[in-house]
């Protein structure tokens, strides 16, 4: 049972969502539970519109918080793996529509979801409006940390190392917002991109091992990379 916190808030977010993309509403498995959903209808087609009208590059980002990955899946069955006590403090990177934090809000951790578009940021909201005991949303550009003072035990992100032009934005913004002895969690769907991660954080001082995790769907399982600092580069 969901419960949530302030009806008329809630409404305000599906207006400001409905006025850019159309919203189809339904419940998800996340957590192991039935939660309420609400996806774009059309996350491709955002993405071609937002493609043609040849902007910059953060612009051009922006439509993939709305697609449904995979990755985010993942990272939610991973985190069913783990030992999360109440009041466990993790950060989201990347949130999208918000599934792998909400994932941990559901399982008791204390969530900071975080994105740096202002439309993923509305739909987390949105979709976490049943936890806000549990859930903070707040914009986080890696490419701009300035203001950004938490430090967490535990963060997580999926599918946000899809980009190799975005490892030096991404790991320099890790090192800010892990604690010291900090996990962070990353999932991706075997693409070549995460190989190339996998090396690339490595090189720039951190320890990373891999898991996988089956969704038992046909397809490829997914990856999820936990690193760590290594002493000497922290
Ligand atoms: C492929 S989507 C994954 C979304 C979500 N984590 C999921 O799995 O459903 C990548 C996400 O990274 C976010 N992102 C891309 N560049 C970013 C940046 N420089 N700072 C913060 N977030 C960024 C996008 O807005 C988008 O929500």
């Amino acid at each position: 049972m969901h419960t949530l916190a302030d009806p008329r808030n809630a409404l305000k977010l599906l207006k400001r969502l409905e006025r850019r993309v159309q919203i189809v509403h339904g419940h998800t498995q996340i957590a192991g539970q039935d939660y309420p959903w609400a996806r774009v209808v059309d996350p491709d087609r955002l993405l071609e519109q937002t493609l043609s009208n040849d902007q910059p590059e953060s612009a051009v980002l922006d439509p993939f918080w709305a697609a449904n990955w995979r990755a985010a899946q993942g990272l939610d069955r991973y985190l069913g793996t783990l030992t999360i006590n109440p009041q466990t403090r993790i950060l989201e990177l990347g949130g999208g529509s918000g599934r792998a934090g909400i994932s941990a809000a559901l399982r008791g951790a204390q969530v900071c979801i975080t994105d740096a578009s202002s439309m993923a940021l509305i739909m987390c909201r949105y979709n976490a409006r049943f936890l806000t005991d549990h859930v903070q949303v707040r914009k986080l550009d890696w490419s701009n940390t300035q203001g950004f003072e938490q430090r967490f035990p535990i963060v997580i992100g999926s599918d946000i190392v899809y980009n190799p032009s975005l490892y030096p934005i991404l790991e320099p913004c890790m090192r800010q917002v892990i604690e010291q002895n900090g996990v962070v969690l990353l999932s991706e769907p075997q693409r070549h991109t995460g190989d190339r991660f996998e090396n690339w954080i490595r090189k720039a001082g951190w320890r990373c091992d891999s898991h996988l995790i089956d969704l038992e769907d046909g397809q490829r399982e997914i990856r999820i990379f936990q690193c760590r600092l290594n002493p000497d580069a922290s």
